[in-house]
């Protein structure tokens, strides 16, 4: 799979850098696609917990008799796993995708920029860090744009696609349509803090918080309410384990420094489970056991 972009550059070659769970899943989806993708982590165990984790998503498939077995094998063919930075050079736009810290994100975006082609778009699948702070860090902040994927990336056909300040109209035409090459919706948004999604979602998620820290209701009933009453496929409290409670609060704390508006203040008990290291399903506690 290649895409030619308005000024001709053609993108082949997707890197993608950190093999957590979006990682893994945008690499996964990028390689079904065609393209060819080379997934960066800094240990050997990081990249094999998350091809272990593209093989059995892609098995799924297999299983249901939606994906060919060689099939399978030509995606996962198409991932070739790397600890050097330096093989990003071959890229032609890569997703950043690593830890929720606007420090450790704009190192990677300094580093990037340094190694990979002049004309290459450097895209973040952050969730709520600003845009233009990580094309600042950058000698090309017009090439920088948000690719806010959601979990788990194989099954959510949203990418959120934000612009900083400094995008150009032509590194947000080839997102858009690398997206839908990708078989997602892309949908456009300004680079405020939290985007459209967090800004939504996580009051949410934060008031069940509080609902269950005032004690209104148990957990159960919660997540029961908001799942039945409003068709959600799962509760906030549950939602907020899947996500996990540390990226909730580093979103939380995102809205509130960035709108200054006491409405965002995170909730106590959510502080007190973060500090306690319940961070949900990844650790096995959260605010249920697993
Ligand atoms: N990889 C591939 N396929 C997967 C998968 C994975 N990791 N997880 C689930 N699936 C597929 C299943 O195979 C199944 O496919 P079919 O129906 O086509 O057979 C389908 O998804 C449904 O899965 P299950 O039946 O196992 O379970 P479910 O019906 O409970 O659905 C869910 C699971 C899709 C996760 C659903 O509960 C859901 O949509 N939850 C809400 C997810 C959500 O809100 N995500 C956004 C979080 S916010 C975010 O990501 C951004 C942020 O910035 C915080």
């Amino acid at each position: 799979m290649s895409q030619t972009t308005e000024a001709g550059f053609s993108i082949q070659t997707i890197g993608v850098v950190g093999a957590g769970t979006m990682g893994n899943g945008i690499a996964q989806v990028a390689a079904r696609a065609g393209f060819k993708v080379i997934l960066r982590d800094v240990k050997d165990e990081f990249l094999q917990r998350g091809m272990a984790a593209v093989d059995k998503s892609l098995q799924r498939d297999v299983d249901k008799e939606r994906l060919k077995e060689e099939e399978k094998r030509a995606v996962i063919s198409r991932i070739q796993t790397v600890t050097e930075m330096d093989a990003l050079s071959l890229a032609d736009l890569v997703v950043e995708a690593v830890t929720e810290d606007v420090n450790v994100k704009a190192g990677v975006f300094r580093q990037l920029d340094k190694i990979t082609k002049p004309e290459a778009i450097l895209a973040s699948n952050t969730s709520s860090i600003s845009i233009t702070k990580l094309g600042a860090a950058t000698d090309r902040p017009e090439k920088v744009i948000g690719m806010h994927f959601m979990n788990p990336v194989p099954v959510m056909k949203l990418v959120e696609i934000i612009r900083g300040l400094a995008t150009s109209d032509e590194t947000y035409n080839v997102v858009r349509d690398l997206t839908l090459k990708l078989e997602k919706t892309p949908l456009e948004c300004n680079d405020m803090p939290g985007f459209v999604s967090n800004r939504v979602l996580m009051p949410m998620i934060n008031e069940a918080i509080f609902a269950l820290y005032e004690n209104v209701a148990t957990r159960e009933s919660i997540d029961g309410i908001m799942k039945l009453g409003m068709n959600h496929p799962m509760g906030p409290l549950t939602l907020a384990d899947f996500i996990g409670l540390d990226v909730c609060l580093a979103i939380l704390n995102v809205l509130h420094e960035g709108l200054g508006d006491p409405k965002y203040r995170p909730c106590p008990l959510l502080k007190r489970y973060v500090d306690a290291g319940w961070l949900g399903r990844k650790t096995g506690r959260g605010f249920y056991e697993y």
